[in-house]
């Protein structure tokens, strides 16, 4: 979800309105992906790297979350959506990080939307916490270094329990992947849109649900005119 500093600066308003109207357009994206049948989505909320932003700026974007979860999540339960989120949380504050738990427990058993928010998170943080839990595993004498595979790796990592990412969408015009789902995206259709995130919406995501219709997936086989 980027783009959402430039789309203020563009109207001479501060970044925390594009993040205010960011937060609009993910409730219109999660209505259309319902609306289109789709079971998961995961989204990108706030970076392990963006830390490094002004102090002033991480509090807002902060505020903004609580926020948002103490309005939407009755709405989103009604809704049969589940919600989790992934990444260490360990850096939030207690407030949020309860309001956190407490979003996950109201809906944990829906299921008509899972959708991940990726906080505090890092593909490559991710990755290391995996590696550091097989670890434990040789450790304590369950399993041999010879043993480990890729899909145990795959089972310590975020979104172990759901199907890896059929697409990402990028707004924001950048085409990069700045840390994100890096084991889980490996053969993930990727689609980037110039759209800065606050003017995202249902017109969008059919856009970007078009595109990937458009694509042949070979997994690293041959299509279906080579091989026959
Ligand atoms: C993405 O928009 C929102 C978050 C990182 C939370 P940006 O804040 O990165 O907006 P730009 O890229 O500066 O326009
Ligand atoms: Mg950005």
């Amino acid at each position: 979800m980027d783009g959402n500093g430039r789309w203020a600066q563009r109207q001479g308003k501060p970044r925390s309105h594009g993040h205010q109207a960011g937060s609009d357009a993910l409730k219109r994206t999660v209505e259309s992906v319902m609306s289109h049948g789709i079971g998961h989505l995961t989204v990108y909320a706030f970076s392990s790297e963006n830390w490094s932003r002004p102090n002033i700026e991480v509090k807002q974007l902060l505020d903004l979350f609580m926020r948002a979860l103490n309005r939407e999540v009755r709405e989103l339960n009604e809704h049969g959506v589940c919600i989790r989120f992934i990444g260490d949380r360990s850096a939030f504050s207690r407030p949020l990080r309860d309001g956190m738990k407490r979003a996950e427990n109201r809906t944990r058993d829906n299921r008509k939307l899972i959708l991940n928010v990726a906080v505090n998170y890092g593909g490559r943080a991710d990755i290391v916490q995996a590696t550091r839990q097989l670890a434990q595993a040789v450790e304590r004498g369950e399993i041999s270094p010879e043993d480990i595979e890729e899909s145990m790796v795959a089972r310590n990592l975020s979104l172990h329990d759901g199907p890896p990412p059929d697409l990402l969408i990028r707004t924001g015009g950048e085409k990069r992947l700045s840390n994100f789902l890096l084991w889980q995206l490996a053969y993930t259709e990727l689609h980037f849109s110039d759209v800065l995130w606050p003017d995202f919406d249902g017109e969008h995501v059919e856009i970007a649900l078009h595109d990937f219709a458009s694509r042949e997936r070979r997994f690293g086989g041959l299509s279906k005119v080579q091989s026959a």
